[in-house]
């Protein structure tokens, strides 16, 4: 059965569509403006929105507008149904995003007829839910593929990290019990003991750079803060980073592969952009979330780098899993900058503040 949607500020207008569409086998859904129009698009799917113009609050053109800019409604059939029968106002609708138009007082065979095409197809709901059966798996991949990370992470640490710290203390006791150690001797203890700690040191990086502890207890802003600084001591590189200070809580999958995104970035301009300035930028714009990171070094050009490298394709594939988009552009003049955008997910709580 399919549902549609009755947007319209004037009970009667409402009864004479329910009157019109009853007996259709429809399922009737009704909002008296665009704000409840939008709250129960967010806790349903619709097969199709009859929604009228002239509201008061927030008119027909700019629903219909808010619907459009949602990525899951971006696609649900629009008719809009207006008393105003001049070009200027239906062009106004085809901008805001309407599919179709109808003239109040609206005929009821017309009507039908509009109706029964759009929902006979009804592909739009097929579609969204073939669509939201892939993001669900592909979720479920990222989040498989974190748990995977964590558990090395945690092996590595505290396994690995843990059996050379006692390795390191036995060539520390080794030193001091030698009663009188030849130079060539406390010499080669001393390499071993260098080698082993660089060995200690590498580990933890790596287990830390698996799964970043700071993630999981600071949250993105400050993690991806921390990553900058650490980044900047490390390779006298400045970086500046900045953040949208009240950002909501983001489901986890879009933490990590932004930190991972940050990572990365970050990694290829030590590697190849020989830069003197990076910028980091977090922003929260409308319904999406951006990570841009900008680089003044000297760019590459699309399509003609010859490298085997791995960290670009693995970025863009793991943004198109997580639900995301990747862009990279480049120029010899201004430099490298790499974007990666998240829709602000919808129906999830975005309230409490990192
Ligand atoms: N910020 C940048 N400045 C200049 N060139 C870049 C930059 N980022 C990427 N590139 C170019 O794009 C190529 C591909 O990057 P990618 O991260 O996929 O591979 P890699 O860094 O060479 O190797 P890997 O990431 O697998 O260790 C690089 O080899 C380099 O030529
Ligand atoms: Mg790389």
């Amino acid at each position: 059965m399919s549902t549609i949607l009755i947007v319209d500020d004037e009970p009667t207008a409402r009864e004479t569509l329910i009157a019109m569409l009853e007996g259709n086998d429809f399922q009737l859904e009704l909002a008296r403006d665009g704000f409840e129009a939008l709250q129960i698009l967010d806790k349903m799917s619709v097969d199709l929105i009859l929604l009228d113009v002239m509201m008061p609050g927030m008119d027909g053109f700019e629903v219909c507008q808010r619907i459009r800019s949602r990525p899951r409604l971006a696609e649900v059939p629009i008719l809009i149904l207006t008393a105003l029968d001049d070009r200027a106002s239906l062009l106004r609708g085809i901008e805001s995003g309407a599919d179709d138009f109808l003239t109040k007082p609206i005929d009821r065979y017309e009507l039908a007829a509009r109706v029964r095409t759009i929902t006979r197809l009804n592909r739009y709901r097929k579609l969204m839910e073939q669509r939201e059966n892939l993001r669900e798996m592909a979720e479920r991949v990222v989040v498989a593929q974190e748990e995977e990370r964590q558990r090395i992470s945690r092996e590595l640490h505290d396994d690995l990290g843990q059996a050379l710290t006692i390795h390191l203390l036995g060539i520390r006791d080794l030193q001091n019990d030698l009663t009188i150690p030849t130079e060539a001797m406390f010499d080669k203890l001393q390499t071993l003991y260098g080698q082993a700690y660089e060995v200690f040191i590498k580990i933890r990086t790596l287990a830390h750079n698996l799964r970043p502890p700071v993630l999981d207890t600071l949250g993105l802003r400050i993690a991806m803060q921390t990553y900058c600084t650490e980044f900047t001591r490390r390779t006298n590189l400045p970086v500046t980073f900045e953040a949208e200070q009240d950002m909501p809580k983001l489901p986890d999958i879009y933490n990590v592969t932004l930190y991972r995104v940050l990572q990365e970035a970050l990694t290829n301009i030590i590697k190849h952009a020989h830069a003197s300035h990076v910028w980091a930028d977090l922003s929260m714009e409308d319904q999406t979330i951006l990570l841009t990171v900008q680089d003044n070094g000297h760019g590459f050009e699309e399509g003609k780098t010859e490298s085997n490298g791995i960290g670009l394709t693995g970025l863009r594939e793991r943004m198109i899993l997580a639900g995301g988009k990747f862009n990279i552009s480049s120029s010899p003049t201004r430099g490298t900058i790499v974007t990666a955008e998240f829709p602000m997910p919808e129906g999830r709580p975005v309230t409490e503040v990192t």
